[in-house]
């Protein structure tokens, strides 16, 4: 009887399709009208099957992907600009990733780390220890999503603490539960319909540079979050501040020097644990390991997720041992927490960061980026802003006055860029703002095609 499964592959690829990773030509080609056709078949069986809620971007649907390109099931290769919103900083199907969780699945996939524990774990939290900011002594739980890791570091603070409030900002994002949506500042898509929200959130104003209705220091721009939190809350009643360095969701707004470092200040005066929400800026993605490191701003707690793990879902809260440690046993975890499969992923993935430097390769990207998006600022008064660092860098797109939104146009060049074959996405509060977010080994050569494409993005809108 013939074996059904034995099957004969070209080198190039697996029983379902072509081989991804860094090995995948790294090209943009355009051989359909995007979506093809068969993704518009595709979708037709999404669209009957998956929930409406669940979004799309740009629905072609996937094949291959690896290096700087996503190849989809028409065979076009497009230019990604996003890694998966800021997952796959190492790129798709990355070597060291593929063979550690390879290597994982056939050892074996889950056994609970609450129930019997394995090394991957523990290496993945001796890990966070050593990269995350500060050289005091941490300790980190493992969790599934961004959102999770969200939620357990107020659980963490509130146990340490003993308080109920949580201090966040305008325009923050922290993800979709239902304490992270209290937390999330903006309601259309996230939060509308959903309520009631978990109680006890309080949000302070947050350093925007670009839209202060008059010029404010970082540190300025502190003491007026402050007062509002000591005025409305009062800092005694607090038990964290959680904050991201540079917003993600929000629309990549870097606050002003200044800000971070008085507010790391303010709460240590004052017992508040400084939550930094490092999900969308960790691992490399702003040129440092973490965008605190920058101002050499030291969290209490970091939360991480996305490019931990080369697109495995893993997510951690990481912190002050102390901190950590007060929370009672069983308090902290979940079935899948720190799955075995992704703590291997994510020791592949921090190999990769260290082996090719990510960091680095974040800031040359950076000043790139920043040069291309700066000559087309200088062409089109549309775009209002120039922002971001390393490999996270947005542009803020307003109408005449310089100001005003403009979310009409920002979807234009982006839905030009994906009928060119580059995947772009759009943030911000009000919808304005393209970011880009390119796997951290995307070549020059691709990495300057994409933006060829969004250069002419930005003419064929005019
Ligand atoms: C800063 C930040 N926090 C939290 C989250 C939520 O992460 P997840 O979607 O994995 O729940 C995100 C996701 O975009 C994020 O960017």
């Amino acid at each position: 009887m013939a074996d059904t499964f034995a099957t004969t592959q070209p080198d190039s690829g697996t029983a379902h399709g072509p081989k991804g990773g860094p090995a995948l030509p790294q090209e943009r080609r355009i051989v359909t009208a995007i979506p093809g056709p068969r993704s518009q078949e595709h979708l037709a069986r999404r669209e009957q099957h998956v929930a409406t809620g669940v979004g799309t971007t740009l629905p072609v649907f996937v094949e291959a992907a690896g290096g700087g390109v996503i190849v989809d099931v028409d065979g076009n290769s497009l230019i990604d600009l996003g890694s998966g919103i800021a997952v796959a900083s190492v790129g798709n199907a990355a070597e060291r990733v593929v063979e550690r969780v390879v290597d994982q699945v056939q050892r074996f996939t889950h056994t609970c780390f609450m129930v019997t524990p394995y090394d991957g774990y523990v290496d993945v939290c001796e890990q966070l220890a050593a990269l995350t900011p500060g050289d005091h002594a941490k300790k980190s739980a493992l969790l599934n999503s961004g959102a999770e890791a969200v939620e357990n570091a107020v659980k963490i603070a509130r146990a340490y603490t003993g308080r109920d409030a949580v201090a966040v900002v305008d325009h923050a994002y922290h993800g979709r539960t239902n304490l992270t949506m209290a937390m999330t500042a903006k309601s259309m898509p996230y939060k509308h319909s959903f309520g009631p929200f978990a109680g006890e959130i309080y949000r302070a104003p947050m350093s925007y540079p670009f839209r202060e209705p008059a010029p404010i220091t970082g540190e300025g721009a502190a003491e007026r979050a402050i007062d509002i939190l000591e005025k409305q809350i009062g800092a005694i009643n607090l038990s964290c501040l959680v904050i991201e360095p540079i917003l993600g969701e929000g629309g990549f707004v870097v606050p002003a020097e200044g800000f971070l470092p008085r507010l790391r200040e303010w709460t240590a005066e004052h017992g508040i644990v400084l939550v930094a929400d490092e999900i969308q800026t960790g691992f490399c993605r702003t040129g440092d390991w973490f965008a605190c490191d920058h101002e050499g701003v030291v969290p209490d707690l970091i939360t991480t997720a996305k490019g931990i793990a080369g697109g495995f879902p893993l997510s951690a809260v990481t912190g002050r041992a102390e901190i950590m440690d007060a929370v009672h046993v069983g308090g902290l975890g979940g079935t899948y927490g720190g799955n075995p499969v992704a703590c291997a992923a994510a020791l592949g993935a921090i190999e990769t960061m260290r082996e090719l430097d990510l960091a680095g390769r974040a800031r040359e990207m950076g000043t790139r980026i920043t040069a291309r998006l700066g000559a087309i600022a200088d062409k089109h008064a549309c775009v209002g802003d120039v922002r971001g660092r390393g490999g996270m860098v947005a542009v803020e797109l307003v109408g005449e006055d310089g100001r005003t939104p403009d979310p009409v146009r920002a979807g234009a060049v982006s839905a030009y860029c994906h009928q060119q074959g580059v995947v772009t996405l759009t943030a911000g509060t009000y919808g304005n703002v393209l970011r880009f977010l390119p796997p951290l080994v995307i070549s020059d050569a691709l990495l300057d095609e994409g933006f060829d494409v969004v250069a002419a993005g930005f003419d064929a809108t005019a």
